[in-house]
């Protein structure tokens, strides 16, 4: 299968390093069956990396801090180390939320990959952020996953820079498995994996084809048939969204035959969040998902901010635990 480049600047494709940086809008009729702005239900509120505005990203108290507000989905990204394992952080390199420059200043630059587990385990990924959170270790994924089943909470997990990580779809899955995020009802309610790596999203949606799927960007829209394929949302950022794209991503079926979502990322202010859901989108993820949810509970009619009637609940309540 052949596709062109998609918008993310950090998405990737299959043999392709140009990225077209907007998604090309087309015109169409909307759907007879699209559900008019004030009948939609709320977009699902994601705590992006974990509630980061309030804690430390990608850390069991960033899942914590979702928690006490109420909020069941969060995302973060996964890594794999030197010796095999996987943990829970965004960048490539442990330097900016950690301090392992200092307890390992000869190992620049400080790669995840090039850190065994039990190195990573003497970090602290909390002080960076706030000194209360001295301390915070950065989670392994198996820690992760059993923190979560403790909190009844959802996961939107990101397979960060595939390219650098060959095979780590295998090795997600089966820890995945492992820790008993494979059964039916998480597969059903509880678990999306995405990626800005078109061939990791595939692979995943191959070896496990269960399992919900997103791809993260913005393809053209003549390339949205291709994605649907082997992903059932298409998670754009929201300086590249409209309405229409909405639209034309909602007039699909996604890999497991229903309509393809759209999860957008990252917004942290009510009026973003209103704007984002009046043009209909599913979820949204943010660092501060408690603002989002409560600026699009029950909404939306429009985009200036009015709220279209009272509180009707979200999709994340929705759609399970
Ligand atoms: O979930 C979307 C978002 O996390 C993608 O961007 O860089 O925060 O991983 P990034
Ligand atoms: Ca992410």
């Amino acid at each position: 299968m052949s596709l062109r480049p998609a918008a993310a600047v950090t998405g990737s494709l299959a043999g392709l390093c140009v990225l077209v940086l907007a998604a090309v809008p087309v015109q169409a009729a909307p759907r007879a069956d699209a559900p008019r702005a004030a009948d939609r239900e709320a977009p699902v509120p994601v705590a992006h990396r974990g509630a980061s505005a309030y804690a430390p990203e990608n850390t069991l108290a960033a899942v914590d801090a979702a928690h006490e507000r109420g909020i069941r989905w969060v995302e973060n990204d996964v890594q794999r180390t030197r010796d095999g394992e996987l943990v829970v952080m965004h960048d490539a390199t442990l330097a900016r939320t950690t301090n392992v420059e200092q307890l390992f200043p000869d190992r620049a630059p400080w790669n995840v990959a090039d850190f065994t587990a039990d190195e990573i385990a003497l970090l602290d990924a909390g002080s960076w952020f706030d000194p209360l959170y001295a301390g915070e270790p950065v989670p392994t994924l198996e820690e992760y996953l059993r923190h979560l089943h403790g909190t009844r909470q959802n996961l939107l997990l990101e397979i960060k820079r595939p390219e650098l990580y060959p095979g780590i779809e295998a090795d997600i899955l089966r820890e995945l498995r492992e820790e008993g995020w494979l059964d039916r009802r998480h597969v059903r309610s509880k678990l999306i994996i995405q990626s800005f790596g078109a061939d990791s999203v595939r692979a995943v949606h191959q070896q496990a084809p269960a399992v919900k799927t997103g791809f993260l960007g913005t393809p053209a829209v003549g390339d949205l048939p291709e994605y649907a394929r082997f992903a059932d949302q298409i998670n754009p950022t929201h300086t590249s969204l409209s309405e229409e794209y909405v639209r034309q991503v909602h007039a699909l079926k996604g890999a497991h035959g229903k309509p393809l979502e759209v999860f957008t990322w990252t917004v942290n202010d009510a009026a973003t969040a209103r704007r984002v859901a009046a043009m209909g989108v599913d979820g949204i993820i943010s660092n501060a998902p408690d603002v989002v949810r409560d600026a699009t509970r029950g909404d939306t009619g429009d985009s200036t901010g009015n709220s279209a009637g009272d509180s009707t609940g979200d999709r994340a309540r929705a759609a399970g635990d």
